[in-house]
């Protein structure tokens, strides 16, 4: 059976480049793999009442089941204020109640980051890095995945034109991909 790896794109925003960044790795997948999006859009902020089973929202219900179900996990994520974006958070934070039950527990992850601006999301990247520690999200070391310029690499009709970032994430998809076969054999 196919192993899953969920994708997730840390904004909300419509028109979000980390969203079309999930969209151009669908076609990336390899064989043996599924490549699944999956939107954080609708998730309360996380509240520790909700970990009163009679009080759990329906989406964060969805949400952990989503999770529960895939194999691997690749963020996609942009920065606000140099660090990782709230609505990024707030998901990691739904996954990882009530407590006992982390539902990202020993998934392969790897972090993609992206921004307009020259530093690609550093400062996001390695604070989204730091929650995967505690989670316990084996995270992919190299290649490093910074995206800079992200507003300049797509088409009219949001497709990723740019040559150079479509051979630089199927690069790293593919060494995801190898690195997620050494942890889980
Ligand atoms: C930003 N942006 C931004 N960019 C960056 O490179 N470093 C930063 O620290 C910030 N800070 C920041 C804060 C807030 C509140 C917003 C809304 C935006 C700009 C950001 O990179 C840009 O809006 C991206 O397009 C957001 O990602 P999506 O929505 O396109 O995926």
């Amino acid at each position: 059976m196919s192993k899953i790896i969920g994708i997730i794109a840390g904004s909300l925003r419509k028109e979000s480049f980390s969203k079309k960044i999930a969209n151009a790795l669908l076609p990336m997948v390899p064989e043996d793999f599924a490549f699944r999006i999956i939107s954080i859009d609708d998730l309360p902020v996380c509240n520790q009442d909700f970990d009163d089973k009679d009080n759990v929202p329906e989406s964060y219900i969805k949400f952990r089941n989503e999770i529960e179900n895939i194999d691997g996990i690749i963020f996609i994520t942009p920065e606000h204020n140099r660090s990782i974006p709230a609505a990024l958070k707030n998901a990691l934070d739904v996954a990882s109640r009530p407590a006992g039950k982390n539902k990202w527990d020993g998934k392969p992850g790897a972090i993609f980051s992206n921004s307009p601006g020259n530093m690609a999301a550093f400062g996001a990247n390695h604070h989204v890095r730091q929650c995967l520690v505690f989670l316990n999200i084996p995270v992919m070391q190299q290649p490093e995945v910074y995206l800079s310029h992200i507003d300049k690499v797509w088409d009219e009709n949001g497709n990723l034109k740019d040559q150079d970032t479509k051979e630089f994430l199927q690069k790293a998809v593919g060494a995801y991909i190898e690195w997620f076969k050494k942890i889980k054999g």
